[in-house]
């Protein structure tokens, strides 16, 4: 079964051609993060305007690169939530459109759940169930995937996103946007030398919260900027970053522990992190756990995901939720 994907919910125009929901056939992105870039975030309107203008050609390219025409497909997929409105309602009329002019079924699917089928897209031999983490620049949802898409959630988020603290300290830290790739690379070369808070809330709680250690760092910013000294970029990025994954660790292994499981799956932007991947699996190897992660293009947005999501939620008889909702959740 062919399933074309549509994504636009955020800055990525993406289409994709995948079959059975495991192998891509291809997998076209287009990304605005250049244009965003000149104002430090995404800015809806713009974001908007740029899928409008990309979203023909990309399909075109995504269709000549799989080598297949419409009539080929067999469902057509896109993202109705959650995102920016004005963007979520381009990928979406796209998709409708084209399942209304060639009757084809279409779903419109849950873009958190399909950060989980990047997945399956890397790891052929990958099932449910497991524990999931996904960590992208809007979500933080600590998961239990029962089935292909029946998830049950634990926790999440009490404010930023794990994706959304790397971008805010970058941008304190005026070292460039989106945070996450910037960080990353500068870790590398610096030691732990700040001591910033490691927010695991109270006994019991599945949820996080980055708000606190986003502050911490603003503090230290400051503290260096009264008194005339420079800040250590490479060892605040190290301290910042070890902060982030020794919770999303500790509370992922605590769920693998609690649920008897013996396999994590990361997802979302964040889960391309080289620390957070280096720290999960050397707890996995001390644990018995495998890790999981997609490889890196499929970690940020892109369409085969989605393609991917599609095909699931079309086998499970998914097929009435057409509606753009930019607050759509996992609970
Ligand atoms: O999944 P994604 O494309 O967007 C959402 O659905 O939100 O994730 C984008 C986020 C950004 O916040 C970016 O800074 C972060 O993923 N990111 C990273 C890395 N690469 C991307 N964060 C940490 N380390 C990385 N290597
Ligand atoms: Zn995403």
């Amino acid at each position: 079964m062919l399933t074309l994907g549509i994504e636009s919910s955020c800055d990525e125009t993406s289409v994709a051609v995948v079959r059975d929901g495991r192998e891509i056939l291809s997998n076209i992105i287009s990304s605005q993060i250049e244009i965003h870039r000149l104002f430090g975030g995404v800015v809806p309107e713009i974001a908007s305007r740029k899928h409008v203008s990309a979203i023909l050609p990309v399909l075109d390219l995504a269709m000549e690169e799989a080598q297949v025409s419409l009539d080929d497909i067999d469902v057509i997929a896109a993202t109705r939530g959650p995102g920016l409105i004005g963007a979520l309602l381009v990928g979406l009329t796209a998709g409708r459109g084209l399942s209304l002019a060639t009757g084809k079924p279409f779903v419109g699917v849950n873009h958190i759940r399909g950060h989980i089928c990047a997945n399956y897209l890397t790891h052929p031999e990958l099932e449910p169930p497991f524990v999931g983490l996904i960590v992208s620049g809007g979500h933080t949802y600590l998961i239990h995937v029962d089935d292909y898409i029946d998830f049950t959630l634990y926790g999440k988020t009490r404010d930023d996103a794990a994706g959304e603290a790397f971008d805010k300290v970058a941008r304190a830290m005026d070292i460039g946007y989106p945070g996450g790739p910037v960080i990353d690379k500068l870790a590398k070369e610096g030691e732990e030398t700040y001591s910033l808070p490691r927010v695991m809330l109270e006994e019991g709680s599945w949820d996080f919260s980055f708000s606190g250690l986003k502050t911490a760092v603003l503090n230290e910013l400051n503290r260096a900027k009264q008194r005339g000294e420079a800040i250590r970029k490479e060892d605040m990025a190290c301290s910042f970053q070890r902060a982030v994954t020794d919770v999303l660790t500790e509370k992922t292994y605590r769920l693998v522990r609690e649920l008897g499981e013996d396999k994590i799956v990361l997802a979302g932007g964040v889960s391309a992190n080289s620390g957070l991947r280096a720290a999960m699996e050397a707890r996995g190897r001390e644990e018995g756990v495998a890790v999981y992660y997609p490889d890196p293009v499929l970690c940020t947005d892109n369409g085969a995901m989605i393609a991917s999501v599609g095909y699931y939620s079309y086998r499970k008889g998914e097929e009435a939720n057409v509606f753009a909702d930019p607050n759509l959740g996992l609970d």
